[in-house]
């Protein structure tokens, strides 16, 4: 369970970003005046339509990009760039074809000339995500969830603080994405990882969450946060509950009434 008091570790303040269009010759703001708050291992969720900022907001807190307003705060320093505390996943696994199952866990601790005792770790890791029986095989022998999990385990690997996730499940299917899931929320409590998770899938944000940021587009911004209260660890029947129902229906409220005044303009 998140304590409520626990300490922020992001903090973004008032971000905007506006990007050069090239091909209209004229400019996107793709996020307006955005300010949210994540506390030490919270679980939060950027939900919303595509081309609302999700991802923008995830780049800047990565670090990749740079706001051109507004600041992101991180364990109380600003953001100047990607750092090891953060770790990214993206929606496609990305895997070295070349390289086994476990060397692709070990490839970043390698790469940095670690010479500790990675090995073990990378096991116990493949291990959490169920997949060491799988150590010695290449990704082209993997299911698309399987490779997730590797993902996964390799992101663990650099033992980041922060998890930031874009739509890392939005290629899998509906059961596999469950069983995902779970494996996820198992890590972010056990490993106690604060999590920034970016969807557009309601149901997934509702069963992983503890808070959900609901955005809107044009231009990207915070329309509406919800709090899920059910407790940790989550339970699959949590999917078939009345509060379950409750809570889309309050994200569907924003995203349909954005739908509306789009149409309406
Ligand atoms: N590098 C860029 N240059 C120009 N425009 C960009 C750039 N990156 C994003 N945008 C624009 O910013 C807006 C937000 O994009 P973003 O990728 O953050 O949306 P998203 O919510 O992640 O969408 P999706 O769900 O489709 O992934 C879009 O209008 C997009 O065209
Ligand atoms: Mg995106």
């Amino acid at each position: 369970m998140v304590a409520a008091a626990s300490a922020t570790v992001v903090d973004v303040r008032g971000l905007t970003q506006v990007f050069d269009d090239p091909l209209v010759g004229s400019k996107i703001t793709a996020l307006n005046h955005v300010s949210f708050r994540v506390r030490q291992g919270e679980f939060v969720s950027l939900l919303g339509p595509s081309g609302c900022g999700k991802s923008t907001i995830l780049n800047l807190i990565a670090g990749f990009l740079e706001p051109t307003g507004g600041e992101i705060w991180v364990y109380e320093k600003p953001v100047r760039g990607p750092a090891p505390e953060r770790g990214v996943c993206f929606q496609e696994a990305a895997l070295f074809p070349w390289l086994r199952v476990l060397d692709n866990v070990l490839f970043g601790p390698q790469a940095q000339g670690r010479r500790d005792d990675i090995t073990a770790k990378a096991l116990e890791l493949l291990r959490r995500v169920g997949l060491e029986e799988f150590k010695n095989h290449y990704p082209h022998q993997l299911s698309g969830g399987m490779k997730q999990r590797v993902a996964i385990a390799r992101l663990l690997m650099n033992n980041p603080q922060i998890l930031l996730m874009d739509e890392p499940f939005g290629a899998l299917d509906a059961l596999t994405r469950l069983q995902i899931q779970e494996y996820l929320l198992t890590i972010h409590q056990e490993f106690r990882k604060t999590v920034v998770f970016v969807t557009h899938d309601i149901d997934e944000a509702v069963y992983t969450s503890d808070r959900i940021l609901v955005m809107c587009a044009r231009p990207g911004r915070i329309e509406r946060e919800i709090t899920i209260e059910e407790p940790r660890p989550r339970k699959r029947e949590f999917l078939t509950t009345p509060d379950f129902l409750d809570y889309k229906r309050q994200a569907l409220a924003v995203l349909w009434g954005d739908k509306q005044s789009e149409q309406a303009v």
